[in-house]
């Protein structure tokens, strides 16, 4: 029924002639993986965030993994960061044998709570703060998520991290090129990481790129993302640096960039400018046509949001239908949309292992119970764009004043 041609679905990645074109010519070249298109889009991508080191992975999992370890992360140590965040940020900590610290987002955001982080510092060092918090050192990092693309209440988890000496590592898989007036997102911590997923704002199908300033941190998530060997592999294969002899530091990873990827996203990268673009007046035609219906909460108009995800809120108490139902409904008109997020706290793997409840982390819940993550991409057509809100004004309308549903 809702499988028809229209359908919208909730992604689609824009990929034209160029992609095509670029990914046919490392097909074309004999060599398929980690080589030269993955250096230059390495390059390439330093130079846009602005940060001396990027090193191209092949997910945004694999690269938050590299950065915590990089970090020291280990048995016992514990991350502070979200449950409002997909399990790849929690389920690295967990690789490493350490624990989420969760923190709950801040109330009408979807952001961590930088007074949380705060006293969550506190509590797991006896109360205590400031030197004596370094001293203990159980906390190896603070991981933010800028959810949707908004980065929010950087400039307080930066003071934290300064004061408490707690390096930050940006979950940034949703925030490129997410900007605020202290550079990009991802930039703004001591570790960035992106994802170049097929859902994301340019994408390779799956991979992730990993950016920082701390030398020695690139170094070691350098030599850690490809079997712990200590020198690039491109070198042995090359002519000038034609050689079998390599030698094994750690049991290291395999998380290397494809140049099949690379070429894909350096193309990608190109046309980011032009992607945000499109994103941005979907973001704005949605919120001026949301803006006169009191049942909706369009997200703010961040200044340098990345619109990755368009995170619609429904006031339930004004409405006779639950969100899922409104779900239900929008499926029905031919409209595909999403969920982000279930929040880590309601999982059986983190309920179970952390003994947690749904009102443990009241606004992550609350946040859930309302979301609605529209269609958002630049392949979307203008009329699709009036069909998205033709159907959320048509749905909500209809359920609005009939009484708040029951739960
Ligand atoms: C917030 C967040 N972090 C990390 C990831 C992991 O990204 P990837 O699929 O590139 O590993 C995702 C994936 O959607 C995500 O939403």
């Amino acid at each position: 029924m809702n499988r028809n041609t229209d359908f919208i679905p909730f992604a689609r990645p824009d990929i034209g002639r160029g992609e095509e074109e670029a990914v046919l010519r490392v097909l074309r070249s004999g060599w398929l993986t980690t080589a030269s298109e993955a250096k230059s889009f390495e390059e390439e991508f330093a130079r846009y965030v602005g940060s001396p080191y990027a090193l191209a992975v092949n997910s945004a999992t694999a690269g938050l993994h590299l950065a915590l370890e990089a970090l020291g992360t280990g048995p016992g140590d514990r991350v502070i960061t979200s449950p409002y965040t997909f399990t790849a940020t929690a389920g690295v900590i967990r690789h490493l044998g350490a624990d989420p610290l969760f923190v709950d987002i801040a109330p009408g955001t979807f952001h961590i709570d930088p007074q949380g982080i705060e006293n969550a510092i506190a509590r797991e060092n006896g109360g205590k703060a400031g030197e004596k918090a370094r001293e203990k050192g159980t906390i190896r990092a603070i991981l933010p998520i800028h959810v949707g693309g908004e980065v929010w209440g950087m400039p307080e988890i930066a003071g934290l991290s300064r004061e408490y000496g707690i390096p930050v590592v940006e979950d940034s898989a949703h925030a490129f090129p997410s900007r605020t007036a202290g550079g990009f997102a991802g930039t703004l911590g001591g570790i960035g990481v992106y994802s170049f997923y097929a859902t994301k704002t340019i994408t390779t199908g799956e991979g992730g790129m990993v950016v920082t300033r701390n030398q020695e941190a690139a170094k070691r998530m350098d030599m850690m993302r490809l079997h712990g060997i200590d020198r690039e592999v491109w070198n042995r294969y090359t002519e000038k640096g034609a050689s079998w002899r390599y030698a094994v530091m750690e049991a290291g990873f395999k998380y290397n960039m494809t140049d099949i990827a690379a070429a894909l996203g350096r193309v990608q990268l190109g046309r980011a400018g032009e992607f945000l673009e499109k994103r941005k007046e979907i973001a704005a035609r949605y919120r001026r046509a949301f803006a006169e219906r009191d049942y909706l909460i369009p997200p703010r108009d961040a200044e340098g949001h990345a619109w990755h995800l368009f995170l619609l809120r429904i006031d339930g108490e004004k409405l006779s239908i639950s969100r899922d139902d409104f779900i239900d409904k929008l499926q029905e008109a031919g409209i595909g949309t999403s969920v982000h997020f279930i929040p880590l706290h309601l999982h059986p793997y983190y309920g179970n292992r952390y003994g947690f409840k749904a009102e443990d982390f009241p606004a992550a819940y609350a946040a859930y119970q309302q979301v609605i993550s529209l269609p958002i991409y630049p392949a979307m057509r203008e009329d699709q764009v009036r069909r998205v809100i033709d159907a959320v004004i048509r749905t909500g309308d209809s359920a609005r004043g009939a009484g708040r549903h029951r739960q």
